[in-house]
Protein backbone atom coordinates (compact mmCIF):
# COMPACT_ATOMS: atom_id res chain seq x y z
CA UNK A 1 0.00 0.00 0.00
CA UNK A 2 1.26 3.41 -0.94
CA UNK A 3 1.27 6.09 1.88
CA UNK A 4 -1.27 9.08 0.84
CA UNK A 5 0.63 12.25 1.43
CA UNK A 6 -1.27 14.78 3.98
CA UNK A 7 -1.32 17.18 1.37
CA UNK A 8 -3.19 15.22 -1.16
CA UNK A 9 -5.40 14.73 1.40
CA UNK A 10 -5.89 18.58 2.18
CA UNK A 11 -6.10 19.47 -1.37
CA UNK A 12 -8.63 16.17 -2.16
CA UNK A 13 -10.77 16.30 0.92
CA UNK A 14 -13.83 14.97 -0.10
CA UNK A 15 -15.39 12.53 -2.44
CA UNK A 16 -16.72 15.71 -4.32
CA UNK A 17 -12.89 16.44 -4.88
CA UNK A 18 -12.23 13.03 -6.00
CA UNK A 19 -15.36 13.15 -9.26
CA UNK A 20 -14.27 16.07 -10.51
CA UNK A 21 -10.26 14.95 -10.94
CA UNK A 22 -11.63 11.78 -11.88
CA UNK A 23 -13.35 13.28 -14.66
CA UNK A 24 -10.68 15.05 -16.06
CA UNK A 25 -8.62 12.46 -15.94
CA UNK A 26 -10.69 9.58 -17.85
CA UNK A 27 -12.00 9.44 -21.55
CA UNK A 28 -15.39 10.16 -22.36
CA UNK A 29 -16.74 6.99 -22.50
CA UNK A 30 -15.14 5.83 -19.21
CA UNK A 31 -16.30 8.53 -17.37
CA UNK A 32 -19.89 8.27 -18.55
CA UNK A 33 -20.21 4.61 -17.78
CA UNK A 34 -19.01 5.10 -13.86
CA UNK A 35 -20.63 8.59 -13.27
CA UNK A 36 -24.28 7.55 -15.35
CA UNK A 37 -27.41 7.04 -13.95
CA UNK A 38 -29.87 5.75 -16.58
CA UNK A 39 -32.56 7.31 -18.86
CA UNK A 40 -32.87 11.79 -17.47
CA UNK A 41 -30.16 10.42 -14.58
CA UNK A 42 -33.35 11.44 -12.08
CA UNK A 43 -33.23 8.49 -9.79
CA UNK A 44 -29.29 9.41 -9.45
CA UNK A 45 -30.55 13.35 -8.08
CA UNK A 46 -32.99 11.73 -6.38
CA UNK A 47 -30.71 9.51 -4.01
CA UNK A 48 -28.75 12.67 -3.20
CA UNK A 49 -31.88 14.85 -2.53
CA UNK A 50 -33.27 12.08 -0.42
CA UNK A 51 -30.24 11.96 1.54
CA UNK A 52 -29.75 15.30 1.99
CA UNK A 53 -32.95 15.36 3.12
CA UNK A 54 -32.43 13.39 6.36
CA UNK A 55 -31.25 15.76 9.31
CA UNK A 56 -30.52 14.50 12.36
CA UNK A 57 -30.84 15.57 16.43
CA UNK A 58 -27.19 16.39 18.27
CA UNK A 59 -26.84 15.65 21.78
CA UNK A 60 -24.02 18.02 23.92
CA UNK A 61 -22.62 18.00 27.11
CA UNK A 62 -21.14 14.41 26.87
CA UNK A 63 -17.42 15.25 28.32
CA UNK A 64 -14.51 13.94 26.07
CA UNK A 65 -15.57 11.13 23.64
CA UNK A 66 -13.45 8.99 21.18
CA UNK A 67 -15.22 7.52 17.96
CA UNK A 68 -15.07 3.55 17.77
CA UNK A 69 -15.82 2.58 13.58
CA UNK A 70 -15.48 -1.06 14.36
CA UNK A 71 -18.70 -2.98 13.08
CA UNK A 72 -19.50 -6.49 13.50
CA UNK A 73 -21.57 -8.09 10.41
CA UNK A 74 -22.51 -11.85 10.16
CA UNK A 75 -20.14 -12.98 12.69
CA UNK A 76 -17.56 -11.10 11.52
CA UNK A 77 -15.82 -8.06 12.44
CA UNK A 78 -14.83 -5.11 10.57
CA UNK A 79 -13.03 -1.64 10.74
CA UNK A 80 -15.85 0.26 9.19
CA UNK A 81 -19.44 0.16 8.54
CA UNK A 82 -18.96 0.55 5.18
CA UNK A 83 -17.15 -1.31 2.26
CA UNK A 84 -16.81 -1.27 -1.67
CA UNK A 85 -19.74 -1.96 -3.60
CA UNK A 86 -19.35 -5.05 -6.82
CA UNK A 87 -18.29 -2.41 -9.93
CA UNK A 88 -18.21 -4.47 -13.35
CA UNK A 89 -16.27 -3.73 -16.26
CA UNK A 90 -13.52 -1.92 -13.55
CA UNK A 91 -10.91 -1.77 -15.48
CA UNK A 92 -12.18 0.33 -18.23
CA UNK A 93 -12.17 3.00 -15.68
CA UNK A 94 -8.64 2.47 -14.50
CA UNK A 95 -6.55 -0.28 -15.05
CA UNK A 96 -5.93 -2.73 -11.99
CA UNK A 97 -8.53 -1.26 -10.38
CA UNK A 98 -9.67 -4.73 -8.34
CA UNK A 99 -6.40 -4.96 -7.05
CA UNK A 100 -5.88 -1.32 -6.27
CA UNK A 101 -9.26 -1.68 -4.07
CA UNK A 102 -8.84 -5.02 -2.26
CA UNK A 103 -5.58 -4.08 -1.16
CA UNK A 104 -7.30 -1.23 0.44
CA UNK A 105 -9.84 -3.81 1.97
CA UNK A 106 -7.33 -6.07 3.06
CA UNK A 107 -4.99 -2.56 4.91
CA UNK A 108 -7.71 -1.24 6.55
CA UNK A 109 -10.40 -4.21 7.22
CA UNK A 110 -13.12 -3.31 5.47
CA UNK A 111 -14.93 -5.80 2.38
CA UNK A 112 -14.47 -5.60 -1.36
CA UNK A 113 -17.16 -7.55 -3.22
CA UNK A 114 -15.81 -8.69 -6.56
CA UNK A 115 -18.24 -8.90 -9.10
CA UNK A 116 -19.38 -11.19 -11.89
CA UNK A 117 -18.65 -8.97 -14.48
CA UNK A 118 -15.21 -7.91 -12.96
CA UNK A 119 -11.95 -7.43 -14.88
CA UNK A 120 -10.09 -9.67 -12.73
CA UNK A 121 -10.63 -13.15 -11.50
CA UNK A 122 -11.58 -14.56 -7.51
CA UNK A 123 -8.21 -16.19 -7.97
CA UNK A 124 -6.32 -13.09 -8.59
CA UNK A 125 -8.14 -11.52 -6.25
CA UNK A 126 -8.46 -13.90 -3.67
CA UNK A 127 -4.68 -13.70 -2.85
CA UNK A 128 -5.04 -10.19 -2.08
CA UNK A 129 -8.12 -9.45 -0.53
CA UNK A 130 -7.19 -11.43 2.52
CA UNK A 131 -10.38 -12.13 4.73
CA UNK A 132 -12.06 -9.15 3.44
CA UNK A 133 -13.61 -10.49 0.23
CA UNK A 134 -17.34 -10.79 -0.92
CA UNK A 135 -18.38 -12.31 -3.83
CA UNK A 136 -21.40 -10.96 -6.64
CA UNK A 137 -23.19 -13.02 -8.33
CA UNK A 138 -25.51 -12.12 -11.60
CA UNK A 139 -26.93 -15.35 -11.99
CA UNK A 140 -25.81 -17.69 -14.63
CA UNK A 141 -28.05 -19.55 -16.97
CA UNK A 142 -25.97 -22.80 -17.00
CA UNK A 143 -26.37 -24.35 -13.46
CA UNK A 144 -22.81 -26.06 -14.01
CA UNK A 145 -21.45 -22.48 -14.59
CA UNK A 146 -23.39 -20.79 -11.64
CA UNK A 147 -21.54 -24.13 -9.43
CA UNK A 148 -18.39 -22.91 -10.78
CA UNK A 149 -18.08 -19.54 -10.40
CA UNK A 150 -19.46 -20.13 -6.49
CA UNK A 151 -16.93 -23.01 -6.14
CA UNK A 152 -14.23 -20.57 -7.33
CA UNK A 153 -15.30 -17.56 -5.23
CA UNK A 154 -15.20 -19.81 -2.02
CA UNK A 155 -12.14 -22.19 -3.00
CA UNK A 156 -9.91 -18.27 -3.52
CA UNK A 157 -11.94 -17.21 -0.01
CA UNK A 158 -14.48 -15.02 -0.18
CA UNK A 159 -16.69 -15.83 2.58
CA UNK A 160 -19.91 -13.85 1.85
CA UNK A 161 -21.92 -13.87 -1.26
CA UNK A 162 -23.99 -10.84 -2.76
CA UNK A 163 -26.76 -12.23 -5.03
CA UNK A 164 -27.92 -8.84 -7.24
CA UNK A 165 -31.49 -9.09 -7.79
CA UNK A 166 -32.07 -5.85 -9.57
CA UNK A 167 -31.00 -6.46 -12.95
CA UNK A 168 -34.08 -8.66 -14.72
CA UNK A 169 -33.10 -6.56 -18.10
CA UNK A 170 -30.55 -4.03 -19.03
CA UNK A 171 -31.25 -0.80 -18.64
CA UNK A 172 -30.80 1.81 -21.70
CA UNK A 173 -28.03 3.99 -20.03
CA UNK A 174 -28.28 6.50 -22.81
CA UNK A 175 -25.35 8.67 -21.74
CA UNK A 176 -22.26 6.23 -22.39
CA UNK A 177 -24.41 5.17 -25.41
CA UNK A 178 -24.09 8.60 -26.57
CA UNK A 179 -20.24 8.55 -25.65
CA UNK A 180 -19.87 6.13 -28.20
CA UNK A 181 -19.69 2.60 -25.51
CA UNK A 182 -19.87 -0.06 -26.94
CA UNK A 183 -18.86 -3.57 -25.97
CA UNK A 184 -16.80 -4.63 -25.98
CA UNK A 185 -14.64 -1.19 -25.99
CA UNK A 186 -13.53 -0.79 -29.47
CA UNK A 187 -10.52 1.20 -30.77
CA UNK A 188 -12.28 3.59 -33.22
CA UNK A 189 -11.01 6.69 -34.14
CA UNK A 190 -13.31 8.16 -31.61
CA UNK A 191 -11.88 5.84 -28.76
CA UNK A 192 -8.27 7.00 -29.79
CA UNK A 193 -9.26 11.01 -29.41
CA UNK A 194 -10.75 10.58 -26.59
CA UNK A 195 -7.68 8.61 -24.94
CA UNK A 196 -5.27 11.04 -25.97
CA UNK A 197 -6.03 13.44 -24.30
CA UNK A 198 -6.11 11.67 -20.94
CA UNK A 199 -2.29 10.89 -20.92
CA UNK A 200 -2.37 9.13 -17.52
CA UNK A 201 -5.37 7.11 -18.35
CA UNK A 202 -4.07 5.92 -21.64
CA UNK A 203 -0.39 5.22 -20.31
CA UNK A 204 -1.93 3.20 -17.35
CA UNK A 205 -3.99 1.34 -20.00
CA UNK A 206 -1.01 0.74 -22.66
CA UNK A 207 0.56 -0.54 -19.50
CA UNK A 208 -1.89 -3.55 -18.73
CA UNK A 209 -3.78 -3.64 -21.74
CA UNK A 210 -7.60 -3.03 -22.60
CA UNK A 211 -9.74 -4.57 -20.06
CA UNK A 212 -11.01 -8.07 -20.32
CA UNK A 213 -13.65 -9.59 -18.91
CA UNK A 214 -11.30 -12.22 -17.22
CA UNK A 215 -14.02 -13.65 -14.43
CA UNK A 216 -16.01 -15.75 -17.11
CA UNK A 217 -12.99 -16.25 -20.01
CA UNK A 218 -12.95 -19.69 -19.25
CA UNK A 219 -16.70 -20.30 -19.52
CA UNK A 220 -16.55 -18.74 -23.34
CA UNK A 221 -13.28 -20.57 -24.33
CA UNK A 222 -14.98 -23.84 -22.89
CA UNK A 223 -18.39 -23.27 -25.52
CA UNK A 224 -16.84 -24.55 -28.49
CA UNK A 225 -19.04 -22.01 -30.35
CA UNK A 226 -17.16 -18.96 -28.42
CA UNK A 227 -13.89 -20.15 -28.98
CA UNK A 228 -11.89 -17.11 -28.21
CA UNK A 229 -11.04 -15.55 -24.58
CA UNK A 230 -11.23 -11.71 -26.39
CA UNK A 231 -13.70 -9.20 -24.88
CA UNK A 232 -15.89 -9.54 -27.71
CA UNK A 233 -16.36 -13.11 -27.26
CA UNK A 234 -17.00 -12.88 -23.13
CA UNK A 235 -18.91 -9.45 -23.31
CA UNK A 236 -21.62 -11.43 -25.55
CA UNK A 237 -21.30 -14.09 -23.69
CA UNK A 238 -22.68 -12.17 -20.50
CA UNK A 239 -25.25 -10.92 -22.66
CA UNK A 240 -26.52 -14.08 -23.51
CA UNK A 241 -26.03 -16.07 -20.35
CA UNK A 242 -26.09 -13.94 -17.68
CA UNK A 243 -29.24 -11.44 -18.12
CA UNK A 244 -32.92 -11.56 -16.44
CA UNK A 245 -32.37 -15.32 -15.09
CA UNK A 246 -33.13 -14.87 -11.17
CA UNK A 247 -35.94 -15.84 -9.58
CA UNK A 248 -36.82 -17.29 -6.41
CA UNK A 249 -36.62 -21.18 -7.42
CA UNK A 250 -33.12 -20.59 -8.39
CA UNK A 251 -32.20 -17.98 -5.40
CA UNK A 252 -33.06 -20.98 -3.23
CA UNK A 253 -30.85 -23.59 -5.24
CA UNK A 254 -28.39 -20.72 -4.47
CA UNK A 255 -28.53 -21.04 -0.85
CA UNK A 256 -28.56 -24.51 -0.63
CA UNK A 257 -25.14 -24.28 -2.59
CA UNK A 258 -23.44 -21.56 -0.73
CA UNK A 259 -22.37 -22.40 2.73
CA UNK A 260 -21.86 -18.42 4.45
CA UNK A 261 -23.92 -15.50 4.58
CA UNK A 262 -25.88 -14.07 1.57
CA UNK A 263 -27.18 -10.39 0.68
CA UNK A 264 -29.63 -10.19 -1.75
CA UNK A 265 -29.25 -6.73 -3.39
CA UNK A 266 -30.83 -4.39 -4.96
CA UNK A 267 -34.40 -4.76 -2.83
CA UNK A 268 -36.82 -1.48 -2.47
CA UNK A 269 -40.11 -3.92 -1.84
CA UNK A 270 -41.48 -4.40 1.47
CA UNK A 271 -42.50 -7.32 0.24
CA UNK A 272 -39.59 -9.16 -1.46
CA UNK A 273 -37.57 -9.17 1.57
CA UNK A 274 -40.39 -11.39 3.37
CA UNK A 275 -39.76 -14.16 0.74
CA UNK A 276 -35.43 -13.28 0.86
CA UNK A 277 -36.26 -13.83 5.23
CA UNK A 278 -38.14 -16.99 4.20
CA UNK A 279 -35.44 -18.59 2.46
CA UNK A 280 -32.78 -17.66 5.38
CA UNK A 281 -31.02 -14.85 2.89
CA UNK A 282 -28.69 -13.65 5.78
CA UNK A 283 -28.81 -9.70 4.65
CA UNK A 284 -31.01 -7.52 2.65
CA UNK A 285 -29.43 -5.13 0.19
CA UNK A 286 -31.25 -2.17 -0.30
CA UNK A 287 -30.35 -0.12 -3.05
CA UNK A 288 -31.61 1.13 -6.46
CA UNK A 289 -28.32 0.07 -8.07
CA UNK A 290 -27.33 3.52 -7.85
CA UNK A 291 -29.64 5.03 -10.00
CA UNK A 292 -28.33 2.79 -12.87
CA UNK A 293 -31.51 0.60 -13.74
CA UNK A 294 -34.56 1.85 -13.06
CA UNK A 295 -35.15 5.89 -13.47
CA UNK A 296 -38.64 5.28 -12.08
CA UNK A 297 -37.00 3.93 -8.82
CA UNK A 298 -37.43 5.65 -5.76
CA UNK A 299 -34.55 7.09 -3.67
CA UNK A 300 -32.77 4.43 -2.01
CA UNK A 301 -32.63 6.05 1.08
CA UNK A 302 -36.42 6.56 1.57
CA UNK A 303 -37.18 3.25 0.55
CA UNK A 304 -34.95 2.27 3.79
CA UNK A 305 -37.58 2.91 6.49
CA UNK A 306 -40.35 0.39 5.22
CA UNK A 307 -38.29 -2.27 4.49
CA UNK A 308 -36.31 -1.85 8.47
CA UNK A 309 -39.97 -2.24 9.58
CA UNK A 310 -40.50 -4.68 7.53
CA UNK A 311 -37.33 -7.30 8.18
CA UNK A 312 -37.65 -5.87 12.22
CA UNK A 313 -34.38 -7.34 12.47
CA UNK A 314 -35.11 -10.53 11.40
CA UNK A 315 -32.12 -10.04 8.49
CA UNK A 316 -28.87 -7.64 8.52
CA UNK A 317 -29.83 -4.75 6.13
CA UNK A 318 -26.93 -3.80 3.73
CA UNK A 319 -27.88 -0.22 2.28
CA UNK A 320 -26.16 1.39 -0.92
CA UNK A 321 -27.17 4.30 -3.34
CA UNK A 322 -25.56 7.72 -3.68
CA UNK A 323 -23.44 7.48 -0.51
CA UNK A 324 -20.35 10.19 -0.76
CA UNK A 325 -19.69 10.50 2.39
CA UNK A 326 -19.35 9.29 6.25
CA UNK A 327 -22.34 11.64 6.81
CA UNK A 328 -24.43 9.89 4.32
CA UNK A 329 -23.09 6.84 5.86
CA UNK A 330 -24.36 8.02 9.68
CA UNK A 331 -27.83 8.92 7.29
CA UNK A 332 -28.23 5.03 5.85
CA UNK A 333 -27.18 3.57 10.12
CA UNK A 334 -30.26 5.95 11.58
CA UNK A 335 -32.53 4.68 9.17
CA UNK A 336 -32.52 1.39 9.79
CA UNK A 337 -28.93 0.13 7.87
CA UNK A 338 -26.76 -2.31 9.48
CA UNK A 339 -23.78 -2.18 7.07
CA UNK A 340 -23.10 -0.06 3.90
CA UNK A 341 -21.57 -0.61 0.51
CA UNK A 342 -20.05 2.86 -1.64
CA UNK A 343 -19.59 1.96 -5.84
CA UNK A 344 -18.41 5.47 -7.46
CA UNK A 345 -17.42 7.05 -4.18
CA UNK A 346 -14.53 4.34 -4.25
CA UNK A 347 -14.16 3.97 -8.21
CA UNK A 348 -13.60 8.34 -8.23
CA UNK A 349 -10.80 8.02 -5.66
CA UNK A 350 -9.02 5.15 -8.39
CA UNK A 351 -9.61 7.39 -11.35
CA UNK A 352 -8.05 10.32 -9.66
CA UNK A 353 -5.33 8.68 -7.74
CA UNK A 354 -4.71 5.26 -9.13
CA UNK A 355 -2.79 3.31 -6.72
CA UNK A 356 -3.25 5.49 -3.74
CA UNK A 357 -7.01 6.25 -4.37
CA UNK A 358 -8.72 2.81 -2.66
CA UNK A 359 -6.64 4.57 0.53
CA UNK A 360 -7.56 8.03 -0.05
CA UNK A 361 -11.48 7.22 -0.24
CA UNK A 362 -10.85 5.23 3.57
CA UNK A 363 -9.27 7.82 4.76
CA UNK A 364 -11.86 10.43 3.66
CA UNK A 365 -14.74 8.38 5.05
CA UNK A 366 -13.03 7.33 8.49
CA UNK A 367 -12.69 11.31 9.30
CA UNK A 368 -15.79 11.90 7.93
CA UNK A 369 -17.38 9.21 9.65
CA UNK A 370 -15.78 10.12 13.32
CA UNK A 371 -16.07 13.84 12.98
CA UNK A 372 -19.60 13.84 12.28
CA UNK A 373 -20.48 10.87 15.19
CA UNK A 374 -18.90 13.94 17.77
CA UNK A 375 -21.45 16.38 16.21
CA UNK A 376 -24.08 14.30 16.82
CA UNK A 377 -22.36 13.05 20.57
CA UNK A 378 -22.30 8.64 19.54
CA UNK A 379 -19.01 6.90 20.26
CA UNK A 380 -19.99 3.72 18.81
CA UNK A 381 -21.67 2.51 15.26
CA UNK A 382 -24.33 0.97 17.07
CA UNK A 383 -25.47 4.19 19.23
CA UNK A 384 -26.24 5.26 15.42
CA UNK A 385 -28.28 2.86 14.92
CA UNK A 386 -30.67 3.64 18.05
CA UNK A 387 -30.69 6.63 16.45
CA UNK A 388 -33.44 6.15 14.54
CA UNK A 389 -35.47 4.92 18.01
CA UNK A 390 -35.21 8.58 19.49
CA UNK A 391 -35.90 10.55 16.14
C1 LIG B 1 -19.60 1.56 -12.91
C2 LIG B 1 -20.53 0.70 -12.09
C3 LIG B 1 -20.58 -0.66 -12.31
C4 LIG B 1 -21.41 -1.47 -11.52
N1 LIG B 1 -21.39 -2.83 -11.70
C5 LIG B 1 -22.12 -3.61 -10.87
C6 LIG B 1 -22.01 -5.03 -10.94
O1 LIG B 1 -21.23 -5.57 -11.72
N2 LIG B 1 -22.80 -5.76 -10.09
C7 LIG B 1 -23.65 -5.18 -9.18
O2 LIG B 1 -24.34 -5.89 -8.44
N3 LIG B 1 -23.74 -3.85 -9.09
C8 LIG B 1 -22.99 -3.05 -9.89
N4 LIG B 1 -23.06 -1.70 -9.76
C9 LIG B 1 -23.90 -1.11 -8.72
C10 LIG B 1 -23.11 -0.96 -7.43
O3 LIG B 1 -22.80 -2.21 -6.87
C11 LIG B 1 -23.88 -0.14 -6.38
O4 LIG B 1 -25.17 -0.64 -6.24
C12 LIG B 1 -23.95 1.34 -6.76
O5 LIG B 1 -22.74 1.77 -7.34
C13 LIG B 1 -24.26 2.15 -5.52
O6 LIG B 1 -24.39 3.49 -5.82
P1 LIG B 1 -23.20 4.55 -5.68
O7 LIG B 1 -22.34 4.35 -6.89
O8 LIG B 1 -23.91 5.85 -5.70
O9 LIG B 1 -22.45 4.25 -4.40
C14 LIG B 1 -22.23 -0.87 -10.53
C15 LIG B 1 -22.17 0.50 -10.31
C16 LIG B 1 -21.32 1.29 -11.06
C17 LIG B 1 -21.24 2.77 -10.77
Amino acid sequence: MSTILPDQLAKYPAISDLRKRAKRRLPLVAWEYLDMGTGDDVAVSRNRTGLDNVTLLPQFLKGEQTQNTETKLFGRTYAFPFGVAPIGLTGLMWPNAEIILAKAAAHYSFPYCLSTAATQTPETIGTVVGNMGWFQLYPPRDEAICDDLLKRARDSGFHTLVVTADVPAASRRERASRAGLRLPPRITPRFVWQAVRRPAWAIATLRHGLPRLRMVEKYVNSEGTLNSASLTNASQFVGERFGGTLSWAYLQRVRDLWNGPIVLKGLLHPNDTEKAIGMGIDGIGVSNHGGRQFDGAPAAIDALPGIMQQVAGRAAIVFDSGMRSGLDVIRALALGADFVLLGRAFMFGVAAFGEQGGAHVAEILLADLKTNMAQLGVTTIEEIKQLHQET
